[in-house]
């Protein structure tokens, strides 16, 4: 057992706990501790409060110098950050004019990043999610969804989710793959029956076997898998127990309702999404993810957020970081610009990134700073919190602390 530290004192402390998962939130009800303390244990959350009435001689004490700001380390519920190559040339031709559905039509898009994915080693590979998860961490991100999909065969898919395994055993980030082999359909298939079959009954099972993932994920669109295709895909996947997540509602519907009808943890995009959509996914348990990353590469509009919230939904922000439709990969900035366009309150956004990101990867050990959760926090040098999203990701985090260990100074 280690001895329990104090750390702090944070001019202001954002447990994000004890808010609803579903529906909108105001700033007035945003539960904040000034100049407060937290007590670690063993890598988790022992208790809060002021750090007067925590400090006592029984603790070690990391003190914080200056003002800051300590809100749950964030969690990146979306991203596909293993990849080779870039696409610099499709963002060109995209604002020359031709849209992201058009470059997948002739041959580009993500086929383009599947060629050069599968150049790559998986050393290289990991090479590439060490790089990128570093900067995460620098912008506080402590909990980060790495997507396959750049594979689409069954030894690619595994060469993709190995590497991301590998480098979750060492990384300081924490690491959630999942299985996006269902991304398109490869365009040079060859073999009996056709590529979704292979995935079902080859990919899947040895995915447990090896005990790569426990999630699943698809793009349901016209460039890739119609909403009826990919049924045998999520039925299999939730035969074998695994956690379902959809592309949904990117550029036309139908993604959503088959979230709906899998009981999928998320359904990410909803750029396209209706009325309708909007009025089902509230009701729904489905957690609606928006990436304004993909909005802000690709010039398109922003998911309806405001809306969503206004319904009763619950919405989870991630970067969507790829190296097609979002090459940015800085979740903060995005879900600040997403805040003003869509009009969201400080809470929504930060409930986005950290407690209702959380629900989306269906990990219940962490997104708020509360007893018996992993001790993951991130530091802003400010001793106002509106300042983080009003800085629109220039203010940068100070401190990060993973399992409650400073990684990030
Ligand atoms: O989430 N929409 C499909 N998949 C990714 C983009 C992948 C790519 O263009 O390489 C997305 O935007
Ligand atoms: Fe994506």
């Amino acid at each position: 057992m280690d001895k329990p530290i104090l750390i702090g004192p944070f001019a202001q402390l954002l447990p994000m706990s004890k808010l609803p998962l579903k529906g909108s939130l105001k700033d007035d009800k945003l539960p904040i501790i000034e100049n407060a303390g937290i007590v670690v244990s063993n890598g988790k959350v022992e208790r809060i409060g002021t750090f007067k009435e925590l400090n006592s001689r029984d603790l070690d004490v990391h003190r914080v110098e200056g003002s800051h700001v300590c809100l749950p380390g964030f969690i990146d519920a979306h991203t596909h950050i293993c990849f080779g190559g870039t696409r610099a040339r499709d963002y060109a031709m995209r604002n020359a004019g031709v849209s992201y559905l058009e470059i997948a039509k002739a041959g580009g898009g993500i086929w383009d990043t599947v060629t050069q994915t599968r150049k790559a080693s998986q050393e290289e590979l990991e090479a590439g999610i060490i790089r990128r998860s570093n900067t995460h961490l620098k912008n506080g991100i402590t909990t980060l969804e790495v997507k396959s999909g750049y594979g689409l065969s069954v030894e690619e898919e595994l060469k993709m989710l190995r590497a991301i395994n590998k480098i979750n055993q060492n990384a300081s980030v924490d690491l959630i793959p999942t299985c996006l082999a269902a991304h398109m359909k490869p365009k040079d298939w060859v073999g009996e029956g056709n590529y979704l079959d292979e995935i079902i009954n080859s990919l899947l099972p040895k995915l447990i076997e090896e005990g790569l993932t426990n999630r699943v994920d698809a793009f349901i669109e016209e460039s890739a898998f119609s909403p009826m295709e990919i049924k045998p895909y999520f039925q299999k996947a939730k035969s074998l127990g695994m956690d379902i997540t959809v592309h949904a509602d990117q550029f036309t519907t139908g993604g959503s309702e088959v979230a709906i009808e899998f009981g999928a943890l998320s359904a990410d995009h909803l750029e396209a999404s209706t009325e309708k959509e909007i009025e089902l996914l509230a009701k729904s348990n489905v957690i609606a993810m928006a990436l304004p990353g993909a909005s802000i590469g690709l010039g398109c509009d922003f998911t309806p957020a405001r809306k969503l919230l206004d319904a009763g939904g619950a919405l989870a922000i991630a970067s969507d970081h790829n190296p097609g439709s979002a090459p940015m990969g800085d979740l903060l900035t995005q879900a600040s610009i997403l805040g003003t366009f869509e009009k969201l309150s400080n809470t929504e956004v930060l409930a986005g990134i950290t407690t209702r990101a959380a629900a989306a990867l269906n990990l219940s050990d962490r997104g708020s700073i509360e007893h018996g959760m992993i001790a993951d926090f991130v530091s802003f040098p400010t001793n106002n919190y509106q300042e983080i999203t009003y800085h629109q990701g220039q203010l940068k985090p100070s401190n990060v602390w993973k399992a409650g260990k400073l990684i990030f100074e």
